[in-house]
């Protein structure tokens, strides 16, 4: 039994970044390019940017405030804030969510750390296309590699939790999100110079409204989501290492700014690469790792050292951005551990991130070995994928706008989004109507859009 200590982020700076780490992932590098390229280009993003701004920012707002407000776990700030009967659950459901991320985002970790190692030994050079689906296709149900992966990867974000939240997380995020952002610039250099580019930057900013479907607009909410870990405990819980004087409207504005500025950067380093050697943006969920090496090997093939910097460079930071987003879905189960049960940090990390190893090992060879498997007619990593994802995050998101919007107190909440001062009746209104009204009711038609009851 141990005396709860409590961490913070030690700078305004600090808990920006750390946040910001946890929203870029491989959200933004993987699965943002995918779905645009799926959803028909710039009338995606324009609806995207919609969404973050309406749905997203206050919901981010929402959870920063009970967060901080509460000062405790994901699951304790809840009845702290005075939920009562079922609503006290609402957080546990978000950090449990999280933590089922976590076993297979943690599986998606380490194939990028083992296409790093690829890259820097100069393993993806030289390939037919073929080869590369070959490969990848060969890996992942490979029953020993993408393991040992998935210890590494999950060993190194155990050990950045283990440092704890300002020399851990703090100064991982301080450090990894700048280098980030030095090579995507980079990429994004390299990219959009290629000839042939051009067309790839007019598929992503200019938008065809002709294309948009009620499904592009659910697409789109779903992606913010995702994009900006809402709904999963990760904002709660760093919220409540926010110092006091954090203003809470401009961090969600930043972090929601960084997030979508990175995503995209990231539609500017593929799609005018793909356009270069004439590869379809909707590739599909193989666009990283099956057909971004053969794009970087085709557009630099006349500079093989490119080639091997560009690849090298670009797994670097898909690893590095999904190293501080599973650093942030680790968080939240340690924390509950820790405090609800009174097990020292040292302790809980290790028991948080065992249970994610055994599932995730589970994930990892369900895509192999495991593969004749099925619940719903899914092997278990796109089954925990489709819950995770596609059932539990919206729910979680719903679920906590209803209750700071109908349940928690309204002064408290005003106070906490204020930071103590008096913010303009109209601003209000417009945050209550947003919280209490319009975000469920998207959320709602997202959710019943996702389980195919519309049928888009
Ligand atoms: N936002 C992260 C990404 O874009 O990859 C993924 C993520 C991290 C989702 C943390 C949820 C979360 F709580």
């Amino acid at each position: 039994m141990e005396q709860v200590t409590r961490g913070n982020f030690g700078s305004k700076l600090g808990a920006i970044l750390a946040a910001a780490g946890s929203a870029i992932g491989l959200g933004n590098v993987w699965r943002f390019p995918y779905e645009t390229g799926a959803n028909g280009g710039g009338a995606f993003l324009v609806l995207y940017l919609c969404c973050v701004l309406i749905i997203g920012v206050p919901l981010m707002v929402a959870e920063f405030a009970v967060g901080r407000r509460s000062r405790t776990n994901g699951y304790r700030a809840f009845p702290t804030l005075g939920a009562k009967g079922a609503w006290k659950y609402v957080g546990f459901l978000c950090v449990l969510t999280g933590w089922l991320i976590l076993c297979y985002y943690g599986v998606v970790q380490g194939w990028t750390i083992e296409y790093v190692v690829q890259a820097g030994m100069n393993g993806l050079a030289g390939k037919t296309p073929a080869d590369y689906a070959a490969d990848f296709t060969n890996f992942v149900s490979d029953p020993v590699k993408p393991l040992l992966y998935l210890f590494l990867s999950m060993g190194l974000t155990l050990g950045v939790i283990l440092m704890g939240v300002q020399k851990g997380i703090e100064r991982a995020s301080k450090v990894l999100m700048p280098m980030l952002f030095v090579f995507i610039v980079v990429l994004v250099g390299c990219s959009v110079t290629l000839p042939g580019a051009s067309d790839g930057i007019k598929f992503l900013l200019l938008p065809d409204f002709s294309k948009v479907t009620p499904a592009t607009f659910l697409a789109a909410m779903g992606q913010a989501f995702f994009s900006l870990s809402i709904g999963m405990g990760c904002l709660c819980t760093y919220a409540s290492y926010f110092p006091k004087e954090a203003n809470l409207f401009g961090n969600a504005l930043n972090i929601a700014g960084i997030d979508t500025m990175i995503a995209i950067l990231s539609g500017l380093i593929i799609f005018p690469a793909a356009y270069a050697v004439g590869i379809e943006p909707g590739a599909g969920p193989s666009l990283v790792f099956i057909t971004l090496p053969n794009v970087f090997y085709q557009a630099f093939g006349q500079w093989p050292w490119l080639a091997y910097a560009f690849s090298l460079m670009f797994y670097l930071l898909l690893a590095m951005a999904a190293l501080t987003s599973a650093i942030s879905l680790l968080e939240p189960p340690t924390l509950w551990i820790h405090e609800e049960f009174h097990i020292r940090r040292r302790y809980a990390a290790p028991i948080a991130t065992a249970i994610c190893v055994l599932v995730g090992i589970a994930c990892s060879l369900s895509m192999g070995v495991w593969d004749g498997y099925k619940i719903g007619g899914m092997n278990l990593f796109d089954f925990f994928d489709f819950t995770t994802a596609k059932i539990l995050l919206p729910l979680g998101g719903l679920l906590t706008a209803l209750f700071v919007g109908w349940k928690m107190d309204k002064k408290a909440l005003l106070s906490e989004i204020s930071n103590e001062r008096v913010l303009p009746q109209t601003l209000i209104r417009i945050y209550y109507a947003l919280i209490r009204v319009v975000l469920p009711l998207a959320i709602i038609a997202i959710f019943l859009n996702e389980l195919g009851l519309f049928g888009f």
